[in-house]
């Protein structure tokens, strides 16, 4: 097996902001990705906010722009315009306060897929108490979900297709294109989970037209836990009520009125209660750290090193559980083994950090930090482990 190919041009890995790159070949960013290193002056920088509170107003001085702030960062990785990200507490409560803005008394279908994360199945399918029907689109053999049959689920009666980008199962990578032009055409609107994908692989809110996109910022965009984001289409904002709300969504929380609430005319109105600051605070070193080395480079890094693991296994007859295709693909690589979570432990004695998912086997994603050594040192100790 040749070597990872040479890049055209070498971009900066910044492994000095990762100070546990040390410790093994960090190869998890589809989960939680090493802590940056100046991850730990933010979070002081929070405690030290808070511990000045008195003398100075933390909330009036910082923590009431943060999330807007953070929403604008989060918003260029989406190809969204300022303004249109809401920080919420996770992706799964994100997804809730979308479905609390439904009435099924109109439109009852909501289309997903077989691929989705666990928690876009259970919100959905409790949706049937209250008057939805879902539409799960099954898929190739745990890998791929057929775009013919996404648009054929589509039709009069949805009101939603909500459903992953990229799959945190298989790295499947949907083209959201023809499912939103379809989806607009029959009057019903598209939710992306984009959680596998923002931070990795180019998002186009804005060009898409897409209404929804929902994810967070421990994956890719290299946060902590936790920090939650939903992206609503400019043009939709003032056309949504949630019913999952609190007094941060009102027009004027300040005024603390009574009675029913009064939306925010801005996409505050899908906020919540009292913002997560501490989380805010450790997703931001993370977000400008992606930003610094850019997404086309660190997407175009991830293309030539995914491709040539695609490669390797191929060469052994592995059994790969990711479109070989890179078009079709995210920032991982599912490879099948007899035992997921043993194959993990045995990797991690050998200081080599991967997980494992029901069917799919191993889950093994570079991101830009990793040096081309540490991905073919990955792929190399598994050979070794899967020999013996
Ligand atoms: C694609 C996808 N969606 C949703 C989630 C869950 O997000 P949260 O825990 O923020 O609800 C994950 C977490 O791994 C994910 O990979």
């Amino acid at each position: 097996m040749t070597s990872i190919p040479k890049p055209d041009r070498e971009i900066d890995r910044r492994r000095g902001e990762f100070p546990g790159l040390g410790d093994g070949i960090h190869l998890l960013s589809h989960s939680l990705g090493p802590v940056p290193r100046t991850a730990r002056e933010s979070m002081l920088a929070y405690l030290d906010r808070w511990r000045r509170h008195g003398s100075e107003d933390a909330w009036a001085e910082e923590w009431w722009t943060l999330s807007e702030e953070v929403g604008d960062r989060i918003a260029r990785f989406l190809g969204g315009e300022p303004g249109t990200v809401q920080i919420q507490p996770n992706t799964s409560v994100a997804l809730s306060t979308v479905a609390s803005c439904l009435d099924y008394t109109k439109r009852n279908r909501i289309v997903i897929t077989e691929l989705d994360f666990p928690s876009t199945q259970y919100i959905w399918h409790e949706q049937k108490r209250i008057g939805a029907e879902i539409v799960a689109v099954p898929s190739e053999g745990g890998v791929v979900t057929p775009l013919e049959k996404i648009l054929d689920a589509i039709d009069d009666r949805t009101a939603l297709v909500a459903i992953s980008h990229t799959s945190f199962l298989s790295s499947h990578r949907l083209d959201p294109v023809p499912i939103i032009e379809k989806a607009h055409a029959r009057g019903a609107r598209v939710l992306l989970d984009c959680y596998q994908s923002a931070g990795i692989v180019e998002l186009k809110a804005a060009g898409w037209k897409v209404d929804f996109l929902i994810g967070g910022t421990i994956k890719w965009l290299c946060g902590g836990p936790a920090c939650g984001y939903l992206y609503v289409r400019p043009g939709s904002i003032r056309d949504l009520e949630p019913r999952l709300t609190g007094w941060i969504a009102h027009a004027d929380p300040f005024r603390f009125a009574p009675g029913a609430i009064e939306y925010a005319a801005t996409v505050r109105r899908f906020a919540q209660g009292t913002p997560n600051i501490p989380g805010l605070y450790s997703c931001l070193p993370g977000l400008k750290l992606v930003e610094e080395v850019g997404l086309p480079n660190l997407w175009a890094e991830s293309r030539r090193r995914t491709q040539w693991m695609v490669e390797f296994a191929r060469e052994r007859g592995w059994k790969l559980n990711s479109p070989a295709d890179p078009a079709r693909r995210g920032g991982s690589v599912m490879i099948g083994v007899k035992d997921g979570r043993e194959m993990v432990r045995r990797l991690a004695e050998r200081r080599v950090f991967v997980d494992a998912r029901p069917n799919v086997g191993l889950r093994i994603s570079p991101h830009f930090f990793n040096t081309d050594e540490e991905v073919q040192e990955g792929m190399e100790t598994l050979a070794r482990l899967k020999k013996g």
